[in-house]
């Protein structure tokens, strides 16, 4: 079994369902409202618990009602918390989401994650130096990531970056990291001076590109590849990214090759998008083999 430390943010995702995104200055009625646990740490984490890794979620709630359910979703994850630590006087994280005209979009309110610092993750660091592999995302302060990436490269343990929201990154992240995980916007946010093929090329099996039904490309060494994904009836892609990147996580720990860790991350996300919420759809280690 992989024991994989995931670094990052846990929070209560807003959804409203309508069937049009108001205007500016417009008011509309909607069709439904619902809350659900994500962020983008806190999804990784289950996704891969639910693939069958140990895992170890770093993070920071609200004390308040929020908090106690995301901590307690966590908990019937499989996660191990115990490196969750409540923020007194700060609100739970919170992402807003629209679900209109077949996609997404999202203000996240940070709240108790911009508390996930240097100095809170480096009280866990023998935890991050026993991990087969690191997952960090980013809706938690810069200097974390910056922090964890020169940490990790001098234990040696590998760092998968998903580099979500999309923010500039430095080059030491860039090159401390192991593998770098970005959707089409995010990719062309990090390497705006070069094409997307330049950018592959420029780090073979390293930056692996999503592009959402298309699947994923890479460069392997010697060319561009795109590996598809499955063809699913989508009912809601929030966390597509998530179970991508934890399933990827999963499969590379696992020691799995760079093509088949794709497929099994192809699938694990293809399958997520078919049922509502960003941790609703994430499926279990038995779903995924018996599907592909
Ligand atoms: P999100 O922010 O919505 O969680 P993302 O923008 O970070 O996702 P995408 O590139 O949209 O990431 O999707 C990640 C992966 O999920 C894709 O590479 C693919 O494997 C899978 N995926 C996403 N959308 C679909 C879809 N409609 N059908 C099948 N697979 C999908
Ligand atoms: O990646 C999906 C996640 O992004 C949602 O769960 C929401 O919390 C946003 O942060």
């Amino acid at each position: 079994m992989s024991n994989i430390v995931v670094i990052g943010s846990s929070s209560m995702d807003l959804v409203v369902t309508s069937s049009k995104r108001p205007n500016a200055g417009e008011t509309i009625i909607g069709e439904s409202f619902k809350t659900v646990p994500g962020g983008k740490g806190a999804n990784q984490a289950v996704a891969a618990a639910r693939l069958g890794a140990e895992v170890y979620m770093i993070g920071r709630v609200g004390e308040d009602s929020f908090g106690k359910t995301i901590l307690e979703n966590l908990k019937q994850n499989h996660v191990n918390i115990s490196n969750v630590e409540p923020v007194t006087h700060i609100e739970s994280g919170t992402a807003h989401i629209t679900l209109a005209e077949g996609d997404n979009s999202i203000i996240v309110v940070k709240g108790a994650n911009d508390y996930v610092t240097p100095q809170f993750v480096e009280k866990a660091i023998k935890l991050i130096k026993n991990a087969n592999i690191v997952l960090i995302q980013q809706e938690i302060p810069e200097e974390t990531v910056e922090y964890v990436a020169d940490l990790c490269h001098q234990l040696g343990v590998p760092l998968l970056l998903n580099p979500a929201p999309a923010r500039k990154i430095s080059q030491n992240v860039i090159e401390k990291a192991s593998f770098i995980t970005p959707n089409e916007h995010e990719a062309s946010v990090l390497f705006n001076d070069l094409t997307k093929g330049e950018a592959l090329k420029k780090f073979p099996n390293k930056l692996f590109i999503t592009e959402g039904k298309q699947g994923v490309r890479y460069f392997n060494g010697e060319k561009e590849i795109i590996i598809p994904t499955y063809k699913v009836d989508t009912v809601d892609t929030t966390g597509a990214g998530d179970t991508f990147n934890a399933a990827f996580a999963v499969a590379l720990s696992e020691g799995m090759g760079m093509q088949e860790s794709v497929r099994f991350a192809n699938r694990a996300a293809s399958l997520s998008v078919t049922k509502f919420g960003a941790q609703g759809g994430m499926p279990s280690r038995e779903e995924v083999e018996e599907s592909l």
